[in-house]
């Protein structure tokens, strides 16, 4: 049977990055099929995402921010002994748990500062803002760039460094993936520096799935976002009724994992892209892994990229860890 194209009407729709177009391609004709999760992060998906940290199945936001909240001297007595250190975290979005961290640097030495890096221009703007409101001394250098754009600049940067990169952000990167992003880390940084990393930890399935399936459904939500989103930027034509969410916990590579299944079997149609899907029922999108860790893979990953880790602090709850390493 021969697909056919639909008619292409001229819209606002404004032209989708060169480099979405190149990832969508690729993931929804691979197989199987899998789309990288930073495609989650429009507008829709960020702020779906504020709802999930407050979700009460997801306990990792608020397990951080009490690590933070209760131990943030410990953790600075360990990551920035010396009052000049720059505090630099990527993937800082609206820095609202740094915040913590940051008020106790600046209650310790009366000066601290502070280089937040984003892809998000807007996030930063409201970290900046948000922070001169709260803690008017702080020195803050917002850089609106990739993690990866932004190591040549941080390479470049004088001074001792404590870089942050919490969230369990690390989690959506495979092992192979994690020891790349940590070592460009570590190729930027000078030995003596150090990572500041946050890690869910792995534990009872029966809690780690319903963070990633909630009652509400905003999980849900979240996920299938992302067919909304290649239909709005990519003029698809993705049924979200067709497609379910799907959280299963991986056991083998220590994650839990979010697919989007066809619930029929379906052609779906890529306008921007030229492109016609064919689903199975049953069939599985994969959109993100979500990797849970113990202390032996913490000092795997960072061990592999030339840190040593020095310290670890955990919630009451033993939920969640924040490491600190230092660079070899
Ligand atoms: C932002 C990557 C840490 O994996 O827990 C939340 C994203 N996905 N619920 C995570 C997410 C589904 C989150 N990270």
């Amino acid at each position: 049977m021969i697909a056919t194209a639909r008619r292409r009407v001229p819209t606002a729709r404004p032209a989708p990055s060169p480099e979405m177009v190149e990832v969508v391609r690729r993931g929804l004709t691979a197989t199987p099929r899998a789309l990288p999760p930073w495609l989650f992060y429009d507008a829709r998906g960020s702020a779906l995402f504020e709802d999930i940290t407050r979700l009460p199945e997801y306990y990792l936001t608020r397990a951080e921010r009490e690590i933070f909240a209760t131990q943030g001297g410990a953790i600075l007595d360990a990551a920035a002994p010396d009052p000049r250190t720059a505090i630099v975290e990527l993937g800082a979005g609206t820095a609202s748990k740094t915040r913590l961290l940051l008020g106790e640097q600046l209650r310790r030495h009366g000066a601290a500062r502070y280089v937040p890096i984003d892809v998000s221009a807007s996030a930063l703007a409201i970290a900046t803002a948000e922070l001169a409101a709260e803690l008017p001394t702080l020195e803050v250098e917002p850089w609106a760039s990739s993690t990866e754009a932004a190591m040549p600049r941080l390479a470049a940067m004088a001074g001792p460094k404590a870089v942050l990169f919490i969230g369990s952000s690390i989690g959506n990167y495979d092992h192979p993936e994690a020891i790349a992003l940590l070592r460009g880390v570590r190729d930027a940084v000078a030995a003596g520096d150090t990572l500041v990393l946050g890690t869910d930890l792995r534990k009872d399935p029966a809690v780690m799935v319903p963070a990633y399936d909630d009652r509400r459904g905003v999980t849900a939500a979240f996920n299938l976002n992302l067919l909304a989103r290649l239909n709005r930027e990519l003029d698809a034509d993705f049924d979200l009724a067709r497609f379910r969410h799907v959280a299963v916990w991986n056991a083998a590579r220590s994650r839990i994992e979010m697919h989007l299944e066809s619930v029929v079997e379906q052609r779906v149609h890529v306008g921007a892209l030229e492109l016609v899907v064919e689903f199975a029922a049953g069939e599985r999108l994969h959109t993100e892994s979500s990797v849970k860790y113990d202390l032996g893979l913490v000092d795997e990953i960072v061990g592999a990229a030339g840190f040593g880790r020095i310290a670890t602090f955990t919630d009451g709850g033993g939920r969640f860890a924040v490491h600190v390493a230092r660079a070899r």
